[in-house]
């Protein structure tokens, strides 16, 4: 009888283990840490926006990445006015140099980029768009929370209406030649989430786990009281499975999530008005017009920053 019973329990254990619920610290970026992980992408913006991405040297020397101690900053410029005629605003997109698959990302953040205009994004995007997928883990526009966890995929890939998450769909195609590029989005419940609010609430953690049979997004504020704890210290193992609801929760029921989604590098990325933020830009409660807003006013944007405090990454 005992024996049964220590053999169950270690199925039991193995199972659990096979689900993949316990994971590795793999990665771990700390201040200066995140400038050898990542590389510039000093590219023209695909959604058009309002912004001049710089590489390094430059990001260097206008002090636009700065790392010290535990702070590794990442911003826009917020000192010159611009030509209405010349290149957008100075900003910064990072990529990381390793891809993912099956794997657990966490970002402690204590300050996100917020202002008018701004169109922040943490996200994970393969080579080859939309056919490897596309993760957007934090992302909104123009100070308007809560945010909102996104897949963008090729065809093939829908979302069942009703799944366990403590968000709300706000839409269960993930294909974006059907969405017109909206993809499958859920919108959080917590207004700490994003903008102005997160960052009043000394911002907090997002994770996103990933692994062939599903995609899960968690965000808990500096200031909520349920942070678990392996999250919180940045531990050297992480069990998703104590974390509890996810708010953005992506099985796959009706969606191959391991053909549908590649090897993903990890973005960072800050862009201005463009496809969303410009798009929704009048009826946000913002001044002017947006690429106006973005020339003209660089001090609306000295908040315009991400400040990590560390990004780990669990495999
Ligand atoms: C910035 O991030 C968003 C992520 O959702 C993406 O759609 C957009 O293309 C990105 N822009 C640039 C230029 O990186
Ligand atoms: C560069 O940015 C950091 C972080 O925002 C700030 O603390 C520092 O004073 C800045 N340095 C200069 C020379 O402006």
């Amino acid at each position: 009888m005992m024996s049964f019973l220590s053999a169950a329990l270690l199925i039991c254990l193995a199972t659990n283990k096979a689900l993949g619920a316990t994971y590795s610290q793999t990665d771990s970026h700390v201040g200066s840490g995140f400038l050898s992980a990542f590389s510039f992408e000093a590219i023209p913006d695909p959604t058009h926006g309002r912004v001049n991405y710089v590489g390094s040297a430059t990001a260097a020397s206008e002090n636009l990445t700065f790392a010290s101690g535990d702070h590794f900053v990442l911003r826009a410029d917020f000192k010159k006015v611009l030509s209405s005629s010349g290149p957008g605003r100075d900003s910064v997109r990072l990529k990381s140099n390793k891809q993912y698959r099956t794997s657990v990302t966490v970002f402690n953040v204590r300050h996100m980029p917020q202002g008018c205009g701004t169109w922040p994004a943490l996200w994970t995007v393969g080579a080859n768009w939309p056919n490897q997928g596309e993760i957007d883990i934090l992302e909104g526009v123009n100070d308007q929370g809560p945010n909102a966890a996104t897949l963008h995929t090729n065809a093939g890939c829908t979302m069942p209406s009703s799944r366990s998450q403590t968000g709300t769909s706000t839409g269960n195609n993930c294909d974006v030649a059907v969405t017109n590029n909206a993809g499958c989005g859920v919108k959080f419940s917590d207004s700490r989430s994003y903008g102005p609010s997160f960052n009043q609430n000394g911002g907090g953690w997002y994770a996103m786990e990933r692994t062939d049979n599903l995609i899960k997004v968690w965000f808990w504020s500096r200031s909520a009281s349920n942070v678990p704890s392996d999250v919180k210290n940045g531990a050297t193992s992480v069990n998703t499975d104590n974390w509890g609801t996810p708010v953005a929760y992506f099985p796959d029921t009706s969606c191959p999530i391991g053909t549908k989604f590649g090897a993903h590098n990890i973005i960072i990325n800050l862009t201005f008005c463009g496809d969303w933020a410009g798009n929704v830009y009048g009826s946000s409660g913002c001044p002017s017009t947006c690429v106006d807003y973005v020339n003209k006013n660089p001090s609306a944007f000295t908040n315009a920053y991400f400040d990590f405090q560390w990004l780990k990454i669990y495999g």
